[in-house]
């Protein structure tokens, strides 16, 4: 049970929250529907959009065959880029496009989950990656209309992205990492067996487990969506609420999930238990963040994945050098939130208290450091980087680093305290070295 005090009383502003869920499917086996799943909505001729390393595994086999069994005509395409670039959509586009395909399915992390989503979108409405990315860096272009039926089926314990209207990519004329946002994005259903994390390294567990903690926790103190004013019009509604009693339901008990297993998750890849329990805390907390919105730590994750590629997380060795997009967010959590505290400390510590923290006695001034504190203790015991220090980054960078994350206005705006360029760079300064 949520705590009472999630209540958002009613107050000038905007009195009324939606849900726009995409339809999901979870258990053991579910892979083994794919075929009639995909039949049922409609699909024939099928890209099979999938990530190298699930291609031979059991479930990779159980995909392929279920989509067989059914009659479906699926064509693999296995070179998703690990953390997509605009090059690596280009192509995945080009094969869409080539293939004439009336369905999409993604086996992958969101890495894989992303490119189909990219390629669907520019085979079935051509143009431009620019023109869809987000403003100011894009043009925002609305999506003509609907795509074309797309089943997500996620292999990592991480983005959500089988749930969301986004796909973020690394546009290299600009050197930074940004998206697309739409609701027409969402996959038709989001297809999930978590089976998938037994294959899983450790390392990759640990990147993807903490991009679900703070989808949760940055949900959960998202700004509340009473704090907005009322749209003129429904259709004015913006797709992300901020808090709301429906998403906080899915963020805490992501966040208790998380607190529970993850560590388990990380250290024993035949600890089923807990793998399959932080698969569905991913689902929920892509469903929360993906109406909520995310804040800060995100905000900060782009500069930090985009600036410099020294780093070689364990789990991700046969990858080119870089941040993933876990360790990205993640390390700057602990400074975010012992900055946004203040602005509801009460959910702070709510929080804290689902991470597994002891809040007894606790005042509301302390809840920013008990919350920091709770995540640099489960960062520390799952082998993760002590600060963005420890991925190369120094005090010359800060300037940089903010720049690059003022420029990430969507996210920033969800924060429940409004974030200046200055704060950004002492947040910086306050991630560089944990312990
Ligand atoms: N669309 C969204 O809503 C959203 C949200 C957050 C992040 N993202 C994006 O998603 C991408 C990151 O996705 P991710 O964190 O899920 O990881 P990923 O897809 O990049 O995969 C990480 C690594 O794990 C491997 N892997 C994946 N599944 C495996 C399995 N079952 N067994 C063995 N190895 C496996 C991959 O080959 C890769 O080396 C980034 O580009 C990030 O920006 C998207
Ligand atoms: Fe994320």
């Amino acid at each position: 049970m949520p705590p009472v005090n999630t209540y958002l009383a009613p107050g000038e502003g905007e009195t009324v929250f939606t849900v726009s869920a995409t339809p999901i499917k979870f258990g053991v086996g579910a892979l083994r529907e794919l075929g009639a799943d995909a039949s049922s909505l409609g699909m024939k001729r099928v890209a099979l959009f999938v990530d190298d390393h699930v291609l031979g595994t059991e479930v990779g086999e159980d995909a392929l065959a279920s989509l067989r069994a059914a009659g479906l005509d699926a064509v693999v395409y296995d070179h998703v880029r690990c953390e997509p670039d605009s090059d690596s959509f280009a192509a995945a586009a080009a094969f869409a496009r080539d293939g004439a395909f009336d369905g999409f399915v993604s086996l992958g992390g969101g890495s894989v989950i992303d490119t189909a989503k990219a390629a669907n979108l520019l085979s079935t409405w051509p143009d431009d990656l620019l023109a869809y990315i987000n403003a100011p860096i894009g043009q925002a272009k609305p999506i003509p209309g609907k795509l074309k039926p797309h089943i997500a089926c996620p292999t990592t314990c991480g983005t959500g992205s089988e749930t969301t209207g986004i796909t973020i990519v690394d546009l290299k004329s600009v050197g930074l990492k940004t998206g697309i946002a739409s609701p027409l994005l969402k996959p038709s259903l989001a297809l999930i067996d978590p089976r998938t994390t037994e294959s899983l390294p450790g390392g990759v567990v640990a990147a993807t487990g903490f991009d679900v903690l703070t989808h949760a926790v940055e949900s959960y103190t998202a700004r509340p969506y009473t704090s907005r004013a009322k749209p003129a019009h429904p259709s004015q509604r913006p797709p992300y609420q901020g808090s709301t009693p429906y998403n906080d339901i899915g963020s805490l008990h992501a966040i208790r999930l998380g607190g529970r297993y993850l560590a388990r998750a990380v250290r024993d890849a035949g600890d089923t238990e807990a793998r399959h329990q932080l698969m569905f805390a991913s689902t929920l907390a892509g469903l929360a963040f993906g109406s909520a919105g995310v804040h800060i730590p995100h905000a900060m994750s782009y500069s930090v994945a985009t600036l410099k590629h020294v780093f070689g997380a364990p789990g991700y060795e046969d990858r080119e050098r870089m941040v993933p997009h876990g360790i990205a967010v993640v390390i700057n959590a602990p400074a975010a939130f012992r900055f946004t505290a203040q602005a509801n400390p009460a959910r702070h510590l709510e929080a804290a208290a689902a991470l597994g923290a002891d809040v007894n006695g606790a005042a509301p001034g302390d809840a920013g450091e008990i919350l920091s504190r709770a995540f640099i203790d489960l960062m520390r015991e799952t082998g993760l980087p002590s600060g963005i220090a420890a991925l190369g980054y120094g005090e010359e960078d800060v300037p940089a680093l903010a720049q690059g994350a003022f420029a990430q206005q969507r996210p920033l705006v969800m924060a429940p305290r409004s974030v200046s360029l200055q704060d950004l760079e002492a947040l910086y300064r306050d991630a560089m070295r944990y312990w």
